[in-house]
């Protein structure tokens, strides 16, 4: 269904990797090779899809395709720093490779090339737009920080952290896109609601997967949320299923904590919150984030455009990586 968007999606691809061509040898070969390594590419094609029932350009909405992935590329860099992870995408990070210094200044090069590109759409409303998720990237990011371990925290504050760092782009894709084919004001709302609804359904399936899928199947270390003592939806739900009580709970609270926890202990917590059911809750409460995306559609013209939008909606639900 997805597949008229494939060749659009490949020319993103092409222009990225000029994009992130840098002039020191070994390091600019380890940036290609993250590009290279895939990824899904979901942002830039919300992107697309958000202006496909409407005016397409494609070359209009090629910058804005790019530099929403460039500006995520950036912020995984900076991930895999903060959470000191080996892997992205299956390869080594550039931080298993190169000091903090030099990733932190490779990381900014990247957004400075992904600023370069919104402004090159020469539209001020969608250099608002892409200022402001990175803004609220930073913040989500800098919440996760600041609640590690932290086991007070309410789903709301879960909610809120997830927005900032995953959300508010897949909201400012789908924005971005529908502001440049050219929708109208009521549709370009519902479409930032609808890639907001997406990207909270996506993030809440990125944190069932690292508890349910194993680091091949992911290509990025699975199990790293309990280990940093970031405390996702299951987690959460794992405790409201047992009431915080009891000796299973009793280890997960050590395990957050990061107390003398033993490898047994991770591996011991992951089967206990699988087991609990909680998995499957936090799927349930994904899905209805896709429902309550799916609804906004409706303001949307029928056609390919909305169906393909819808396609990218249940998939966010079904995905395994
Ligand atoms: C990873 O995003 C970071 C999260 C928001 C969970 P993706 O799962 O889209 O990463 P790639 O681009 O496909 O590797
Ligand atoms: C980070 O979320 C999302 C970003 C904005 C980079 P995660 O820490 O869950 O992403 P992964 O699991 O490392 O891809
Ligand atoms: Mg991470
Ligand atoms: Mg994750």
């Amino acid at each position: 269904m997805l597949s008229v968007m494939r060749a659009d999606v490949a020319r993103v691809e092409d222009r990225l990797r000029e994009e992130v061509r840098v002039d020191f040898p070994f390091v600019g070969e380890i940036l290609q090779g993250l590009i290279e390594a895939g990824g899904k590419r979901l942002r830039p094609l919300l992107l697309l899809l958000a202006a496909r029932p409407f005016n397409y350009v494609f070359e209009r909405l090629l910058p804005a395709a790019v530099g929403v992935e460039l500006l995520h590329t950036a912020s995984l860099i900076h991930d895999d720093t903060v959470d000191k992870a080996m892997l992205r995408r299956g390869r080594p990070t550039l931080n298993s490779l190169f000091n903090t210094e030099t990733v932190i200044l490779l990381g900014d090069y990247i957004f400075a090339r992904s600023a370069m590109m919104a402004a090159a759409t020469q539209n001020p409303r969608v250099v608002q737009v892409f200022a402001s998720s990175l803004a609220h990237i930073c913040d989500g990011q800098l919440r996760e920080i600041f609640t590690a371990r932290e086991l007070q925290q309410s789903i709301d504050d879960y909610r809120k952290r997830i927005f900032g760092k995953t959300a508010s782009l897949f909201a400012g894709s789908a924005e971005m896109g529908a502001i440049l084919g050219e929708a109208n004001d009521e549709q370009i709302d519902a479409l930032r609601r609808f890639g907001g609804h997406l990207g909270m359904a996506f993030q809440i399936v990125d944190d069932v997967l690292d508890l349910r899928e194993s680091t091949d199947q992911i290509g990025k270390p699975a199990g790293l949320d309990l280990r940093q003592g970031t405390i996702t939806l299951p987690t959460m739900l794992f405790f409201q299923l047992n009431r915080g009580n009891g000796r299973h709970a009793e280890l997960v609270r050590r395990v957050v904590g990061g107390h003398d926890a033993t490898d047994e202990d991770y591996a011991t917590a992951t089967a206990v919150i699988r087991e609990s059911g909680a998995l499957e809750h936090a799927l349930e409460i994904a899905a209805e984030y896709v429902r309550n995306a799916k609804e906004e559609l409706r303001a949307i013209p029928a056609g390919e455009g909305r169906d393909m939008l819808e396609v990218l909606a249940d998939h966010s639900l079904s995905r395994t990586s």
